[in-house]
């Protein structure tokens, strides 16, 4: 069956047809006004009503999709995947899951892109007994190609690799587009929701640098999927319900015996935590004591509930200095959230019969897990793994979430995997249909290549952490003299960009699987893959129009009327590198390893600098420096990088500054 909207018109017209027979029926009785009209008439054309009604409606939202198709950009990849994909299959008919390989191609003088996939077709051939040659297969697929808008030419080499060669007017047309419309993300099939827990500091405990990462990663991932116009859910679970909690009650009691009424002043939570552990581990009526509180305050005790909102809030300022810094929008739903659906995961877990008892303990096994998730302990307190188990319930069947990922170090993985594996088995959901995944990370490295710590072993505060990078990143502004140039303003903006932009790009730009090295000399460095780099970087392309006199609305105006030409073979370079973009999100969207935006903006960055290295945007008279020809496709081109940079920039965090 052809579209909905051929279909529509087709049954309209012979609805037509049949309304003026039957019209002309009815006018040709004498005193039509005597009958009573023909019952059919009226139904017809009632009918016919509706159809109207809902072509019109189906021709709009026709238009819309097309619209918003063009609007966005291409994943050029994607697309010929498609193409190659139908050709492969159309070639070998016979082959179940036939490899379909299309990369861009690193050698630009053999082709733009390549396909690789003949070579493993053969191979598939072979081991089902068929022979084949590879390069035949590629020949075959080759000619099955459909007819499509990219692919110029394509030729066959080697032992069976096809180069394809795209077409310059097209991936100009490309640009043009993403000129006036903008960096668009690709069209959404339907509006899915994603969950990210990250961040997630303990209370009452240092945010540690682990937390750093957390954060800078978590908040990335959200950015990246909020583009992609998912509806991000951003998620702080932190650990607010533990055993700590009833000794830095009994201890707040002891302390300062009237906080029901005055507000204590815990300035330094640390060293509360601190005096409030020495005394667990020494005084036994103390330890008693403080058992009783966990117990009391799990069961929502209002004077509890009091001392441990006072506790919390101590912490919640702590961290919200750290969120203020790096720009993070978080909802905190601590482990406490959880409380009553604790007890409810629990109860269903042991209606299903899969909870077992252990010396007290009542414990989980989950299939293929050698150990098993406590749920609860032997004196009826919940622990970690019942938290996660409810917070995924919850996530799953409440918020109906599509996509859930927790970002923690790699050492929780473990824990993830059985809670996981736990869910699965009870039916909370299936693997095919909702992605549930940990994102770990690698640990933090001193420069020494020791775990992250002070000089004298103590573990690093991250405000200080914070403020030292600022103090860096001053010192480097000023090296480079920018203080006489910019005014204050901008010269604390720019401070705070390098500053906090390096501290993410550095662990943004490492694979987030390794262990990281933190140095802020290399984060600082202007060399290299870089946030430093990066930002000047973008500071220059965005001054290259500035300094030539050419203002947004001329640049907006040749978007539309000058032609971006591609003939020099920088030219060309760049404008394939910059329409990668999209295909640079796809991939992130699948691994979640975000230093593959950094890889590509880095090399955006470099390719830029070929091209304008070898390519005029601007001629300027040699004696009097006014300018004397602007090349306007180059401007585009640059504006197009730029373009690309700032949204690249806006995923990663990080803030780009005009002047630098
Ligand atoms: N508070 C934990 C920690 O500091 C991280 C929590 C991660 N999220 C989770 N749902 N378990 O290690």
């Amino acid at each position: 069956m052809g579209d909905p909207v051929t279909e529509y018109t087709a049954r309209l017209q012979q609805q037509e047809q049949e309304i003026q027979r039957l019209s002309a029926e009815v006018q040709s009785l004498k005193n039509p006004q005597s009958l009573s009209p023909s019952p059919r008439l009226e139904e017809l054309r009632e009918e016919n009503a509706r159809l109207k009604y809902r072509l019109n409606i189906l021709k709009r939202s026709l238009e819309e999709e097309r619209t918003h198709c063009t609007k966005s950009m291409m994943n050029i990849n994607q697309r010929l995947q498609e193409i190659f994909g139908e050709a492969i299959r159309a070639s070998c008919p016979d082959l179940d899951n036939p490899p379909l390989a299309v990369t861009p191609n690193q050698q630009p003088k053999f082709g733009d892109y390549q396909c690789n996939s003949a070579m493993a077709m053969a191979q598939m051939l072979k081991t089902q007994g068929v022979k084949a040659n590879p390069r035949e297969i590629a020949q075959k697929i080759i000619q099955n190609l459909p007819d499509n808008e990219l692919i110029q030419k394509t030729e066959i080499a080697g032992p069976g690799f096809i180069n394809i060669h795209l077409k310059r007017m097209f991936v100009s047309k490309l640009l043009t587009n993403l000129l006036i419309n903008g960096v668009q993300p690709p069209p959404l099939a339907s509006r899915k929701k994603v969950v990210v827990d990250f961040s997630s500091p303990n209370i009452a405990k240092e945010m540690h640098v682990g937390h750093l990462r957390s954060t800078i990663i978590g908040d990335s991932m959200c950015r990246l999927f909020e583009f992609l116009g998912y509806d991000v859910l951003r998620l702080n679970h932190v650990g607010d319900w533990g055993t700590q909690f009833g000794m830095l009650i009994a201890h707040l009691q002891d302390k300062f015996p009237d906080y029901l009424t005055v507000s204590p002043p815990i300035g330094d939570l640390q060293a509360f935590y601190k005096e409030s552990k020495k005394r667990f581990d020494e005084e036994e009526d103390f330890k008693r004591r403080a058992y009783q509180c966990v117990v009391r305050l799990q069961s929502k005790e209002p004077d509890f509930i009091k001392a441990w909102n006072l506790i919390c809030d101590v912490s919640r300022k702590e961290f919200q200095k750290v969120y203020d810094c790096l720009d993070i929008q978080i909802i905190e739903r601590g482990e406490s959230y959880y409380q009553d659906m604790m007890t409810e995961a629990v109860k269903e877990f042991e209606e299903r019969g899969l909870v077992q008892q252990d010396e007290g303990r009542k414990i989980v096994f989950a299939p293929g897990q050698p150990i098993p998730l406590t749920v609860v302990k032997s004196d009826g307190g919940y622990t970690y793994d019942t938290s996660d188990l409810a917070a995924l319930r919850q996530r799953l069947f409440e918020e109906k979430a599509d996509v859930i990922i927790y970002v923690t170090d790699s050492g929780q993985g473990t824990h993830f995997q059985v809670v996981f594996a736990a869910a699965q088995m009870i039916g909370w959901y299936d693997p095919q249909v909702t992605r549930v995944e940990h994102a770990g990370f690698g640990v933090v490295l001193g420069e020494d290549k020791k775990k992250f710590k002070t000089r004298s072993g103590d573990t690093v505060r991250l405000m200080d952490l914070l403020e030292e990078g600022l103090k860096r990143s001053m010192d480097k502004l000023k090296d480079k003299e920018r203080d006489k140039v910019l005014t204050p303003e901008e010269l604390i903006k720019a401070q705070r960009a390098v500053a906090f932009g390096c501290i993410k790009y550095a662990d943004l730009s490492h694979n987030r699987i390794n262990d990281y090295v933190f140095s802020f000399d290399k984060m600082l460095d202007d060399r290299g893959n870089t946030a430093a780099y990066l930002l000047y970087a973008f500071t220059r392309i965005r001054s290259i129009a500035r300094l030539a006199n050419i203002d947004e609305a001329t640049l907006r105006k040749a978007a539309e009327t000058t032609e971006v030409l591609l003939d020099h073979e920088k030219e060309w370079k760049l404008g394939k590198c910059i329409l990668r973009f999209p295909e640079i999100l796809q991939k992130i969207l699948d691994d979640l390893l975000l230093h593959t935006l950094c890889d590509y903006l880095y090399e955006l960055a470099t390719t830029f600098t070929e091209f304008y290295d070898n390519c005029y945007c601007v001629e300027k008279d040699r004696q009097t420096g006014e300018v004397v020809k602007v090349n306007m496709w180059r401007m585009l081109l640059c504006e197009a990088t730029a373009a690309i940079m700032a949204k690249g920039f806006d995923i990663l965090g990080l803030k780009p500054v005009q002047r630098m």
